[in-house]
């Protein structure tokens, strides 16, 4: 094996940075993946590639970029417990100290020690490079019957949904309303029919992600973002409302939209980060009985089980990605998704494995 690797690293001008750095070692408790798959999230976008806004969780640490990453152990370090060379993962996208309350959920997302709370690809090395590093109990095992292109979704895309659908409550009572039909938006599409949603909408400004949800048959019906949505989304549901919606745009129009076209008694969940909202409490959700969730991201006991349930509906998350770059294209890949011209964008073999 080789003792140096290409990795991508982003300077916060809109571009990406190749550097040749030496193949890291696995310490206790460590493995060394051969990067199978990485896909870039619209948080890395917003936070590291157009300039470092990030602060806190988001403070992107000019570590190698990518923290949807999977692969397969080509190391184990000693003290692994469970995972040994050969098996296929998924990397949990944020390494928590393992012990204070919200990492013994599994959520280490929103671990609180400042000290060890790092996540993948923001303040400790990610996936964008051709080996990385990662802690065994951050591991999620891949099934054969999925690819590394769909490992790499699970965590922050698909995990992240499920997690706020599991917390909503999706089932075949359910119009569901969809605003933003980025990767997160066409990954609620998937998992809401698959959940068994019986009418799923969405919304979104740019006409080839509208067009590409109906064409992966993620969404019934799309709407072009615009101030009638509210009433274009009753209209639609017999003058009620949705019984449930997905906010995944970060947009505070969409997400009023998303708050006022929740029907009475409906509930509705907050997944884009960032920039505001403003509602009127009373008539908007008081008075007719609503919930507003917010979820962030997910629990590794949640990632294991929407592995088996993939396996069991069939679902292939790679079925969103529209584009595929070698990790050399990196620059590529990520204007690409900056660009929003298109469906997820992943640094991987061009051929399934
Ligand atoms: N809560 C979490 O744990 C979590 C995890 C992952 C990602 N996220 C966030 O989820 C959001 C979506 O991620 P993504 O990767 O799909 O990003 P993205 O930027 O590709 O998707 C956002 C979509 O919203 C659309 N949009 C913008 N303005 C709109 C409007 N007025 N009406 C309707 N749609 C509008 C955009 O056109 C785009 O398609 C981001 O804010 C990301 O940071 C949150
Ligand atoms: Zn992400
Ligand atoms: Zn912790």
């Amino acid at each position: 094996m080789s003792k140096t690797m290409r990795a991508a690293y982003l300077p916060g001008n809109s571009t990406v940075e190749m550097r040749t750095v030496p193949v890291p070692t696995p310490g206790h408790g460590e493995v060394l993946l051969a990067m199978k798959a990485s896909t870039i999230c619209g948080s890395d976008i917003r936070c590291i590639y157009h300039e470092h806004l990030g602060k806190g969780p988001e403070g992107y640490q000019g570590v190698i970029a990518g923290h949807e990453p999977a692969g397969k152990i080509v190391e184990a370090g000693p003290g692994c417990r469970r995972f040994k060379t050969g098996d296929r993962v998924i990397v949990y996208h944020i390494s928590g100290c393992g012990v204070c309350n919200d990492c013994r959920r599994g959520f280490m997302i929103s671990c609180t020690s400042p000290t060890y709370r790092r996540a993948y690809g923001w303040q400790r090395d990610g996936g964008m490079a051709e080996y990385m590093i990662a802690e065994e109990k951050d591991l999620i095992l891949l099934p054969d019957s999925l690819s590394y292109a769909d490992g790499a979704q699970v965590a922050c895309g698909f995990g992240t949904v499920y997690e706020g659908l599991e917390k909503i409550g999706i089932n075949g009572n359910d119009a569901v309303l969809i605003t933003g039909l980025g990767p997160v938006g066409l990954a609620a599409g998937a998992l809401c029919r698959k959940l068994g949603a019986q009418k799923i909408i969405g919304i979104d400004i740019a006409q080839e992600r509208l067009d590409l949800a109906l064409q992966l048959g993620l969404c019934d019906l799309v709407l072009a973002s615009g101030p009638d949505n509210v009433a274009q989304v009753r209209d639609l549901t017999a003058g009620n409302g949705v019984e449930r919606a997905v906010e995944c745009s970060a947009n505070a129009d969409a997400r009023a939209t998303a708050i006022r076209a929740t029907r009475k008694w409906g509930k509705m969940v907050m997944i884009g980060e960032g920039g505001t909202v403003s509602f009127n409490p009373s008539p908007d959700i008081i008075h007719d009985q609503k919930t507003i969730y917010g979820s962030w991201v997910t629990s590794t006991w949640r990632m294991e089980e929407l592995v088996e349930r993939l396996v069991r509906w069939e679902l292939h998350p790679e079925d969103i990605i529209t584009h595929r770059f070698s990790l050399e294209k990196a620059d590529e890949a990520y204007a690409l998704m900056a660009s929003g011209r298109c469906g997820k964008v992943a640094v991987c073999p061009k051929k399934k494995e």
